[in-house]
């Protein structure tokens, strides 16, 4: 890869402090999805972002529109719209990093599981065509349901025979988001420096935020600490009932992705002491695919590391998960092979 100096706004500087030296490689991200509702706000993010020397912004229609209009703003990297299939694979050779928010959103009433019927092909296809085009690329996936669609992606690329699974992850990063702002309010902590482990998988109860290990520490009930994390498994199901059949987290999930695909891109650059919560295949429960902090490095998944002492709240809650946890694997890797 050639390597190219970066422009030296302030905000470069802040971004690449601590690691890199005055340069960072090109690379590639491509969004796939790009004019949805994520996808468009996502894809600013990922403009504003200077480890991104190339930006390629895929959607079955509409997106020749948001990339003409992302590409004015005068940041580092150049953006390529792709529209329809027949120019995906365009939009896929050469990416590091592909974020996948491509699917239809929850209405009020429903669970993730029921967007299944269609979100579980389109993942199918879009991961046929990274195995072919980019098989190296880190993937980012955000269609839900993420506990069966990350088993869906690996079950692809295992028959493409391209499967590493270092470089595929289920983006769980919203519940993080969510479980550090309701901590800081119930806290009363400045929520910049709170840091909450979530782990398990991303849908009700298989999302499990690890409040004992929340830091600044804070003297919580067990009656709040219930609530929190409550409101953080339920944070999805407040937003789809706040924008009443009009879709579901557009936004912070965008903030959301961005923070993730970062973290992979820092990773990819060697930065050292890159670690995000991640749904990723894993050892640490008897589960093969679970959500726990994670080590990103130039290979991806340098380290998954375990959970950490648990209190017998969060104890009780993880056996409770499994049994979910579980199906919606078997889900995801049946549909897969069918
Ligand atoms: P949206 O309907 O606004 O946008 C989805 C986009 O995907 C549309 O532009 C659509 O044209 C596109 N699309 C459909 N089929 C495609 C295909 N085959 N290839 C490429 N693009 C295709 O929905 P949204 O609000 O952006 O949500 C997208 C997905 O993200 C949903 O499944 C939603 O449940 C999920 N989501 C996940 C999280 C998370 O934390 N992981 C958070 C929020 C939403
Ligand atoms: C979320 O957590 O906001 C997403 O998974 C979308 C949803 O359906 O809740």
């Amino acid at each position: 890869r050639s390597i190219k100096s970066l422009t030296t706004s302030p905000s470069s500087h802040i971004l690449r402090r601590g690691y890199a030296s005055e340069a960072a490689p090109d690379r590639k991200v491509a969004v796939l999805g790009a004019a949805g509702g994520i996808g468009q706000p996502l894809a600013l993010l990922m403009k504003l972002n200077p480890l991104v020397s190339s930006l390629a912004l895929y959607d079955i229609a509409n997106t020749p529109g948001v990339a003409a209009d992302v590409s004015h703003i005068n940041t580092r990297s150049e953006v390529s719209g792709y529209s329809g299939e027949a120019e995906l694979g365009k939009a896929l050779e050469g990416a590091d990093v592909v974020i996948i928010p491509a699917g239809v959103p929850r209405k009020p009433g429903m669970t993730r599981d029921d967007l299944f019927n269609i979100n579980a092909g389109i993942v199918k296809g879009l991961c046929q065509a990274i195995a072919k085009y980019c098989p190296q690329a880190l993937v980012n996936m955000i269609s839900n349901p993420v506990n069966s669609t990350v088993p869906i992606a690996a079950e692809v690329f295992k028959k493409a025979g391209t499967y590493d699974p270092k470089r595929l992850f289920g983006v769980t990063t919203l519940d993080v988001v969510r479980a550090k702002t309701f901590y800081a309010g119930k806290a009363k902590v400045p929520v910049a420096e709170v840091n909450v482990p979530v782990v398990g998988g991303h849908a009700g109860i298989t999302i499990l935020p690890l409040f004992s290990q929340a830091t600044p520490k804070a003297n919580l009930s067990d009656a709040e600490i219930t609530a929190l994390t409550k409101r953080t498994q339920d944070g999805g199901t407040e937003v789809v009932e706040a924008k009443a059949g009009k879709g579901s987290a557009t936004l912070s999930m965008a903030y959301a992705g961005a923070i993730f695909a970062d973290a992979c891109l820092k990773g990819l650059n060697g930065a050292p002491d890159v670690v995000e919560c991640s749904y990723v295949q894993s050892t640490i429960t008897e589960l093969p695919f679970f959500a726990s902090k994670v080590r990103l490095g130039k290979n991806g998944v340098e380290e998954v590391l375990g959970l950490g002492p648990l209190s017998d709240y969060e104890k009780e809650g993880l056996e409770k998960l499994k049994p979910q946890l579980q199906s919606s694997i078997e889900k995801g890797i049946k549909f897969a092979n069918q």
